[in-house]
């Protein structure tokens, strides 16, 4: 028969085992999974291409010394460089009412493959919203669907975080495109 000193050993043993096993993973257990916020907008971008210099949003900056500032370089663009300032919309019509402006650039960054990296801000001064989302990484446009990170914000966004899934809804001759954005926070204050 056991002793009472082997007894009480074992609860300690017992006891000890289910506090570890319940602090195990403290970070899995106390975040939440499931966004505390979601918000869909389009946002359009017409690129420059020498003969629409009033219309355009978006312009070339940077090319390789195989290319120029009017048409995007050959290999996938690769060594290309954007700037834009492009309206954001609650639907997919670039002539609906601007609720904001996306602004930031794109750098197409690999040569045998369509990819770019982006590093952009939704920035809103209206009745509705009033701050800046701020996002950026990959995007590999080859994919349908491309989640980036959205790394912060200021004002009715302070602080908050999550991943935006960006859809490209429309590509009209390397002049117009459309994107889609899914945001999802994941972190809001
Ligand atoms: C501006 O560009 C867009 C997209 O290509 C086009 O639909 C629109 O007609 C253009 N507007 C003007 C005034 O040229
Ligand atoms: C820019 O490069 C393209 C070919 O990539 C060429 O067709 C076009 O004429 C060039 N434009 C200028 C202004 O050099
Ligand atoms: C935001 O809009 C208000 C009212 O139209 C204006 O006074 C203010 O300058 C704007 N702020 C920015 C940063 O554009
Ligand atoms: C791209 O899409 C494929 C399937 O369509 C998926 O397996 C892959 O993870 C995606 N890659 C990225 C970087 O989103």
């Amino acid at each position: 028969m056991a002793s009472k000193h082997e007894i009480s050993t074992l609860f300690v043993t017992i006891f000890l085992l289910l506090i570890l096993g319940s602090s195990g993973s403290p970070r899995k257990s106390m975040r939440s999974r499931r966004p505390c916020k979601e918000m869909v907008f389009y946002f359009h971008d017409i690129i420059y291409n020498g003969k629409n210099s009033k219309n355009a949003t978006s312009a070339i900056v940077g090319a390789p010394a195989w290319g120029n500032h009017t048409i995007l370089a050959k290999y996938n663009h690769f060594g290309n460089l954007v700037v834009f300032d492009d309206p954001i919309t609650l639907d997919n019509n670039l002539h609906s009412p601007p609720v904001g402006r996306a602004q930031g650039f794109y750098i197409y960054d690999q040569k045998d493959i369509f990819t770019a990296w982006l590093g952009f801000s939704f920035v809103f001064n209206s009745t509705a919203h009033k701050g800046s989302i701020n996002f950026a990484g990959a995007d590999p446009l080859m994919n349908k669907t491309r989640d980036i990170s959205v790394i912060g914000g200021t004002g009715d966004f302070f602080m908050t975080r999550g991943i935006a899934t960006i859809m490209t809804d429309s590509f009209e001759g390397e002049v117009y495109f459309r994107l889609r954005v899914d945001i999802k926070f994941y972190e809001c204050w």
